[in-house]
């Protein structure tokens, strides 16, 4: 079965068809960068042409970098304010004509992870999986089951008076122009204080920076194993498939 998946995030929308039960793409990815300003409009125009790039009839799932709760985004830290409470799943369904199931990036990401990935022997247990680019995304699991929107790139660090995707996201170390290790360290302290308040068994690292996982996991002092993504930038793609898949069973 061939769902289309679709990964909003700050600076690319990305799609491809998905084979969901294997949790592998079909297709080549599509990449058309985000409109600036990103607004429902703007986004939802390139949402259906990625739809229509694909010649696609079917259920759509649709990553978002915000909360989404029942549909609607409650947040966006990274994308046009207009987003705040915007009704995202009607919107893209409207714009589409094609029924769209919107859910967080990272719980997408997740979710992939532990059917496919690096999480899927894991039987039971904590398992955090955090996603480093323009934000810092979060999903968590007990057992395997979600608690979606968790939404841990926002937790202050403490003695730093700042939230955790302004000390330690990818695009922090690039525009602090830092080097693997130091920005390793970062990563290592921001662990430190999820592993105080959840005692996770397992850290997953995703993101575009999981290429790099050897240069800067030496840094890591941890209590709990800290793996890396296996899916690499197709997590939020093959999630979203999932999703959708789910959704219409
Ligand atoms: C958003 C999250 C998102 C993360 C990664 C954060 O700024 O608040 O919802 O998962 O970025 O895109």
């Amino acid at each position: 079965m061939q769902t289309l998946g679709i990964d909003i995030g700050g600076s690319g929308i990305k799609g491809a068809l998905v084979d969901v039960e294997k949790g592998e793409m079909a297709t080549k990815r599509h990449r058309i960068a985000t409109p600036q300003p990103s607004t429902p409009e703007a986004v939802a125009a390139v949402v259906n042409d990625i739809v229509r790039h694909f010649d696609y009839q079917g259920p759509v799932g649709v990553t978002f970098p915000a909360i989404v709760a029942h549909g609607v985004t409650k947040t966006a830290a990274n994308v046009d304010k207009l987003w705040i409470d915007a009704p995202a799943q009607t919107i893209f369904t409207e714009a589409t004509g094609q029924p769209v199931y919107v859910l967080n990036d990272a719980d997408a990401a997740g979710v992939a992870e532990m059917t496919f990935g690096a999480g899927r022997d894991l039987a039971s247990g904590i398992v955090i999986l955090l996603t480093f680019g323009t934000g810092i995304g979060s999903a968590i699991f007990h057992d395997r089951k979600l608690l979606p929107n968790t939404e841990f790139g926002h937790v202050p660090m403490p003695m730093k008076g700042l939230i955790a995707e302004h000390y330690c996201s990818d695009r922090i170390r690039k525009e602090e122009d830092l080097k693997w290790g130091p920005w390793g360290t970062r990563v290592d302290h921001y662990l430190a204080l999820m592993e105080l308040l959840f005692s996770p068994d397992v850290f997953i690292i995703g993101g575009g920076v999981s290429k790099k996982f050897n240069k800067f996991a030496p840094k890591f002092r941890r209590n709990a194993e800290v793996v890396v993504a296996q899916l690499l930038n197709e997590a939020g793609i093959v999630g979203a498939a999932m999703y959708a898949y789910e959704q219409m069973k």
